[in-house]
């Protein structure tokens, strides 16, 4: 059984404008261990997604369909009942790590709080030293050569891609079942960022950790996905295992996405040129009809302009797109 099972996900923000229907028809099941990249082009809905999935989306949201994590359905739990899931079960590292903090608690006080939060939940009890002990190890992981001076600091004290790496370690000490990481490198430097894949592929290995890598850099989810999901208006287009997706991608945005990206494109065996999809994105204000990429795609057909296409399942791939019978 899938370890996290999302079925007819819809989330929708209220505005002044009227409601956005963001994401729509999301359908996804992950395993225990993998490593999901999920990519789009800004506004796609990649960071609703994850925290629909941490159940950690801004108070204007609405959400339906289910979320299901070990038989329970996320989205019908209590704030309160959440609580006992948030951290260990599933854990989101924000695109803005600055939020995951608290202000006004020292550094050292929240990494040691979430290894007391991961012993008590694993049965272990809590010792003050070897939570001392896991935050700074986790820190050091995180390479930070003074990982004493670190803990003692505020959050305000540090710099972006400090704090971000405050985070990642928090998610190390958590080791939640499903870590959701929201562009979690986008502030760090390639080396550091080189060992936040590396220690992101040991603990999916060692602990089975489900990951969801949000990125909009699509050869950063190659170097670290086992699995690629492309969501384009908030539709998933395209998921499949990263290899064959990389290699041969089925869906017009994902070709799109995969022949602008000029280090990726050498593996796709001269098929396709470099270029950039040409147009922009649409407004969740105003969604074409039909499938949302028909304005841009360059096989578009008659069907495509009126009917949307649904999720099918193409081989190992699941795909949305009139080409393969939609
Ligand atoms: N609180 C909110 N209220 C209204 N609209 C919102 C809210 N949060 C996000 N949106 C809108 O939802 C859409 C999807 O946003 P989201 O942040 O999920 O995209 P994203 O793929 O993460 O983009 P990026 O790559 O820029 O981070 C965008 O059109 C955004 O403007
Ligand atoms: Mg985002």
């Amino acid at each position: 059984m899938a370890l996290l099972s999302i079925k007819d996900l819809f989330v929708g923000y209220r505005t002044i404008m009227g409601t956005l229907h963001v994401l729509d028809d999301v359908n996804l099941e992950i395993n225990k261990g993998e490593i999901v990249g999920i990519v789009g082009e800004s506004g796609s809905g990649k960071s609703t997604l994850g925290q629909a999935i941490a159940r950690v989306l801004p108070g204007n949201a609405i959400a339906s369909g289910s979320i299901m994590v070990d038989g329970v359905n996320l989205l019908e739990l209590s704030e309160k009942e959440m609580e006992n899931y948030r951290g260990t079960t599933v854990f989101m590292i924000l695109q803005n790590p600055f939020t995951s903090l608290n202000p006004v608690k020292t550094v050292g006080y929240q990494l040691m709080e979430a290894a007391r939060i991961r012993m008590e939940r694993s049965g272990e009890k809590y010792s003050e030293d070897r939570a001392y002990e896991m935050a700074i190890q986790a820190l050091k992981d995180l390479r930070f050569p003074d990982p004493e001076i670190i803990m003692l600091r505020y959050p305000h004290q540090l710099s972006g891609g400090q704090i971000q790496r405050v985070v990642l370690a928090m998610s190390l000490i958590l080791r939640p079942k499903i870590l959701i990481a929201d562009e979690p490198t986008s502030a760090l430097d390639v080396t550091i960022q080189a060992q936040v894949i590396n220690l992101f592929k040991q603990l999916s290995k060692e602990m089975e950790t489900a990951i969801l890598f949000i990125t909009h850099d699509i050869s950063l989810a190659y170097v670290i996905s086992t699995r690629l999901v492309v969501l384009y208006a908030g539709r998933i287009m395209e998921d499949g295992d990263i290899e064959s997706v990389i290699r041969e991608p089925m869906h017009p945005y994902t070709q799109g996405l995969i022949a602008g990206v000029p280090d990726l494109s050498k593996f796709v065996s001269g098929k396709i040129k470099l270029q950039s999809i040409p147009g922009n994105p649409p407004s969740f204000l105003d969604l074409p009809s039909g499938c949302k990429f028909h304005p841009r795609c360059p096989y578009v057909k008659d069907i495509c302009k009126v009917q949307e296409p649904k999720l099918t399942r193409v081989n190992n791939r699941i795909v949305r797109c009139w080409l393969y019978g939609g």
